[in-house]
């Protein structure tokens, strides 16, 4: 691996690459959105190449899409996977509970589908995203365009009987424009700062017409692989109630650019 890299993504790539010794032969895999993940497309395609591993993997995005396509990972939708061995994704703050808030990258609506038909999701991390409590990330909620200043509207006004500590929203732009999502929506980000009750706070949400999703992922991940810029690791497992600690050695992953022709 490039020597450049900085210590986030090094984090990235070590929580990512220790992730994919989970896949095995013949899985049926969700494929993550974001940087995090990407790294760990990057790594899963060199175990395709180099041991000829057969995986077909269902992307949560557009973007990831292209990435597997063109790093050789053959991909098809969940319609036709079904039903999924292994997802994994990155995430952007999760709890000791392993719950998560997800869709900094926007897609959280598709990588809820996809973590939800899973056996198990493993989430890949670095260390900045471990908190007490969740909400200092801005809560991602998708909407329909239809009436989306309204549902806005609505959603602030539900906030106020919500144990949460702020109550800014805003629409996510690109440029002059919301941001558009792969299934035609628009991501209200939700202030919270902090969120005291999140299956509460993502049962109300959910019943606000026009909302089709909140970014909490409530009892869906089974493990957090969390890496560090010094290649140690921490893989929390909430379902056996394990903490184990582990390392990998970057000098072993130098060639993984010029391995995928990049
Ligand atoms: C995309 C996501 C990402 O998993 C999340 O934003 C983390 O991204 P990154 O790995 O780039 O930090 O939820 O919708």
């Amino acid at each position: 691996m490039p020597a450049d890299l900085s210590p986030i993504d090094k984090a990235k790539f070590a929580a990512a690459r220790r992730a994919v010794d989970h896949v095995q032969d013949g899985m049926r895999l969700g494929l993550g959105t974001g940087s995090t993940a990407a790294w760990m497309v990057r790594c899963l395609a060199r175990r395709v190449h180099e041991e000829g591993l057969r995986v077909t993997g269902v992307p949560t995005s557009a973007r990831t899409a292209e990435l597997a396509r063109e790093l050789g990972i053959p991909v098809v939708g969940l319609d036709e996977a079904k039903w999924l061995d292994l997802t994994i994704d990155g995430a952007d703050e999760f709890d000791p509970q392993l719950t998560l808030i997800k869709g900094g990258g926007a897609a959280l609506l598709q990588e809820k589908i996809v973590a939800t038909a899973s056996d198990q999701m493993i989430v890949i991390t670095d260390a900045a995203k471990a908190v007490a409590q969740l909400g200092a990330f801005p809560l991602p909620v998708e909407v329909v365009p239809f009436g989306w200043q309204t549902t806005k509207a609505l959603i602030e006004e539900t906030l106020v009987s919500m144990d949460v500590l702020g109550r800014d929203t805003s629409v996510r732009m690109n440029g002059a424009h919301p941001l558009v999502t792969d299934e035609g929506n628009y991501i209200i980000d939700l202030h919270l700062r902090r969120i005291g009750n999140p299956r509460q706070l993502a049962l109300v949400m959910n019943q606000i017409p026009g909302v089709v999703e909140t970014g909490l992922f409530i009892d869906i991940c089974d493990m957090v692989i969390i890496g560090h810029g010094d290649g140690r690791l921490e893989i929390r497992d909430v379902n056996q109630g394990t903490v184990e600690h582990d390392h990998i050695d970057f000098a072993e992953d130098r060639n993984i650019f010029a391995d995928l022709g990049e």
